[in-house]
C-alpha cells in the first residue's frame, strides 16, 4: 500500500485546479438508467470512486467509456442486461445505492444489496426506502438485499423526509421523474450537487422545480431523453485546499472555485482570521499574520457547515490560538483522524459526538494512518504545518475522493511526495 511523505516546508503560494464533483458525478453517473438515449458528463474528475460507479453501471450493461483520460465520461443504457447491483461492488462504495431509484423508475424492479456500515457510520437506507415507497414501490430486504419492484409503475406523491438526507433525495427525485403524476418531496436535501443533479435531469427532459430549496417537484414524463452535462465544481475539494495556506501561511488562488458553493465555511475561516476573496478565476486565499483564532464548528446538511469538511477543519483549529469545540452531527462515528493528529502533538479531547481542541503552537511530523477519506486529507493538511516528517499510510483512501493531490501541492511549493508501497 502506497505512503505519503510531507514535510512542513512553510508558506504555500501560487495556484490550485479544482477538479468536478466527486459526488456530483456519482449522482449524475446513475442517471444513465432513466433513458436508452446516450449521456455524456464532462468536467469529469479522476478518482477510484468513478472508476467503482463505472465497474457497477457496465455490470448492468451500460456502455460506459471515459474519454480524454477521463475528464469526459461516455454512457447508454439502451441495452441493460441487469436490474442487480451485487454486494461485491456495492460494499465497496456506498454510492452504489443510487441504482436503485433509476432501475425502479425504468424497469419496474431493482435489486440492491445493502451497503453494509463503513467507518463513519452504520448509514442505513431505511429514509431511500420510506421515498420509495410513498411512491408505490414494493421493497422487501432479504438476504441483505433490497428486492424493489413497482409492477404498475411508480406514482407520483406529496413526501416528506425525517431526515434531509443527500442520497435519498437524489434517489426519490431520480425515481419520480418517470412516475405517473406530481410528487412534492420535503425536507428535501438542498446540497449543490443535488442542484447539479436536477440540472442534468432538465436536459434530459425532466420537468423538476425548487432544487437548492428543502422542497422539490417533480412532474413525471413519459421517457427522458440523451444529454450532455458538465460536472459542477467539488466544493469538499475547494474547502480541503483553502485550508492549506490557512494552515501553512501564504496565498493560494482556487481555480474553478465559487463562494456559493463553500459560504458556511468561509464564514468559519474568516472568523478564524483567513482572508478569502473572489478572484475572475476562483477564489484567493490568504493567511499572513500568524496563527488563526480558534472558532466552533458545528455540521449540518446543506447550507451550514459540511461535515465532508469537517475533519480538516480540525487539522486547522489544532494549530489554532484558543480552543475550538468540534461537533459532528450527521455521522455517528467521524472523529477518527483525531487520534492520529494527536500522535503529532495535536490536543483534542473527544466525547461523542464533540471534539474539544486546544490549539498548540507547532505540531511535529509522525508515522499516522488514513482511516476514510476525509481523514486521510485531514493529516496531510496537518503535516504541511508541521514540523519535521510524517508520513501518511493507507493512502488508497484518498484515491477515492482527491486526485493528483501530490502534483497539486507541490505546485503551490509544499514538499509532498508518493512512496510506492508493496
Ligand atoms: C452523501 O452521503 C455524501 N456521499 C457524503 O460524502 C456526505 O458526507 C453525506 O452525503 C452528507 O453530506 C455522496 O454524495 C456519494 P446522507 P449520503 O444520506 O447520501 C443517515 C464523502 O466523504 N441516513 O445525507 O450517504 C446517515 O446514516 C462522503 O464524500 C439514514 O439514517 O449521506 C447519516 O448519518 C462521505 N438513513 C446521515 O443520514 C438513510 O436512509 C446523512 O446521510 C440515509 C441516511
Amino acid at each position: 500500500m502506497d505512503s505519503i511523505l510531507v514535510t512542513g516546508n512553510g508558506p504555500l503560494n501560487g495556484q490550485i485546479p479544482i477538479a468536478g464533483a466527486k459526488n456530483a458525478c456519482l449522482t449524475l453517473m446513475p442517471a444513465t438508467l432513466l433513458s436508452e438515449e446516450p449521456l455524456t458528463l464532462t468536467n469529469a474528475p479522476r478518482l477510484s470512486d468513478i472508476k467503482t460507479m463505472t465497474a457497477l453501471l457496465q455490470s448492468l450493461g451500460a456502455e460506459v467509456s471515459a474519454l480524454q483520460d477521463g475528464q469526459v465520461i461516455a454512457m447508454s443504457s439502451h441495452d441493460l442486461t441487469s436490474q442487480t447491483a451485487d454486494y461485491d461492488i456495492v460494499r465497496k462504495m456506498r454510492a452504489s445505492n443510487l441504482v436503485l431509484g433509476p432501475l425502479l423508475a425504468r424497469f419496474g424492479q431493482a435489486v440492491v444489496s445493502l451497503p453494509g456500515g463503513c467507518a463513519i457510520g452504520a448509514r442505513p437506507m431505511d429514509l431511500h426506502v420510506e421515498g420509495l415507497e410513498a411512491l408505490g414501490a414494493e421493497i422487501e430486504l432479504k438476504d441483505g438485499y433490497l428486492h424493489a419492484k413497482a409492477p404498475g409503475g411508480l406514482k407520483g406523491a406529496v413526501h416528506e423526509m425525517r431526515f434531509a438526507s443527500v442520497g435519498a433525495t437524489e434517489n426519490i427525485v431520480m425515481a419520480a421523474t418517470l412516475a405517473k403524476g406530481t410528487t412534492v418531496l420535503k425536507n428535501a436535501a438542498r446540497e449543490p450537487e443535488i442542484v447539479d443533479l436536477v440540472e442534468c435531469l432538465r436536459k434530459m427532459g425532466a420537468q423538476i422545480s425548487g432544487e437548492g430549496t428543502s422542497t422539490i417537484e417533480i412532474q413525471g414524463v413519459d421517457c427522458l431523453h440523451g444529454a450532455t452535462h458538465q460536472v459542477v465544481t467539488d466544493r469538499i475539494e475547494l474547502g480541503t485546499y483553502m485550508l492549506a495556506p490557512a494552515i501553512c501561511g501564504g496565498e493560494v488562488e482556487l481555480l474553478g472555485g465559487r463562494m456559493s458553493l463553500v459560504s458556511s465555511f468561509v464564514e468559519k475561516l474568516e472568523a478564524a482570521g483567513v482572508s478569502v476573496s473572489e478572484t475572475e478565476k476562483g477564489l484567493k486565499v490568504a493567511r499572513k499574520n500568524g496563527r488563526v483564532r480558534a472558532v466552533d464548528v458545528v455540521t449540518e446538511p446543506f447550507p451550514g457547515f459540511p461535515t465532508d469538511l469537517q475533519a480538516q477543519m480540525m487539522a486547522l483549529m489544532c494549530t489554532a490560538e484558543g480552543t475550538s469545540v468540534l461537533e459532528e452531527r450527521i455521522f455517528e462515528n467521524r472523529f477518527m483522524h483525531a487520534p492520529e493528529l494527536t500522535r503529532m502533538g495535536a490536543q483534542i479531547e473527544v466525547h461523542g459526538g464533540t471534539a474539544t481542541v486546544t490549539g498548540v503552537e507547532q505540531l511535529k511530523g509522525a508515522p499516522v494512518m488514513a482511516t476514510d477519506l476525509r481523514a486521510s486529507v485531514s493529516l496531510i493538511l496537518a503535516g504541511l504545518a508541521a514540523e519535521g516528517e510524517t508520513t501518511v499510510s493507507r493512502v488508497y483512501h484518498l484515491d477515492r475522493g482527491y486526485e493528483h493531490v501530490v502534483r497539486k501541492l507541490e505546485g503551490v511549493g509544499a514538499k509532498i511526495e508518493r512512496i510506492k508501497g508493496e
